[in-house]
């Protein structure tokens, strides 16, 4: 069971820190949004504009996408599911994070990982997936098949921008492909409710 009050005094540590430069450039750090008590954390690469306005993870165009794709397998982003990024500061005009940036906001992600101590963890996207498992594979090889690791299931899926710019519900199309990798998810939820 998490301990509400570590988790809620490394968010106020979190939202001071000013370890890399992307300190500079922000107007708010976003350390998360959602259940910290879930069994499901997500991650994505870090804040977009809007993000970085509200100081909440997720809140924009892909936000409402991953609530609406989530909700359509039966999962509840808000109450079933912690929601953070590989870095909690906006990198300028949304450019990849660098590995520097990544390493130096990681200790963050690896407390909220030990509290949260979530069963199943979604990596959106090629950067979450290559940062958070020291690994450089393409997306669409590694997307969509379990990974386990020290005794947490890890499912890769594709990044709610990508699926922005491929719109299509064609089946077999990353829309289509992204609900069936979900629809593992929910099952794999159901075991533990
Ligand atoms: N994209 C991300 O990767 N994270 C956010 O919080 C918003 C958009
Ligand atoms: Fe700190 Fe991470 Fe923000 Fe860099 S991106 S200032 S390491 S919280």
């Amino acid at each position: 069971m998490l301990n509400l009050k570590e988790f809620e005094s490394l968010k106020t540590e979190c939202l001071s820190c000013t370890s890399c430069s992307l300190s500079e450039t922000r107007q708010n750090v976003v350390f998360g949004r959602g259940n910290p008590f879930a069994k499901i954390l997500i991650i994505g690469e870090g804040p977009g504009q809007i993000e970085d306005d509200k100081g909440l993870a997720f809140v924009g165009r892909s936000g409402k996408l991953l609530d609406e794709l989530f909700l359509s397998v039966g999962i509840n982003v808000e109450k079933d599911c912690y929601i953070s990024n590989i870095v909690k500061c906006r990198p300028p005009s949304n450019r990849k994070p660098r590995i520097s940036e990544v390493e130096n906001c990681s200790n963050w992600l690896q407390n909220q990982v030990s509290l949260i101590n979530p069963k199943i963890i979604i990596l959106a996207g090629s950067t979450a997936v290559n940062s958070y498992l020291n690994i450089s594979k393409p997306i669409t090889e590694i997307r969509g098949k379990w990974i386990n690791k020290s005794n947490i299931k890890i499912m890769p899926i594709f990044h709610p921008a990508y699926l922005l710019r491929n719109p299509s519900n064609e089946i077999n199309k990353p829309k289509w492909t992204t609900i069936q990798d979900l629809k593992k998810v929910k099952k794999e939820l159901n075991l533990f409710v």
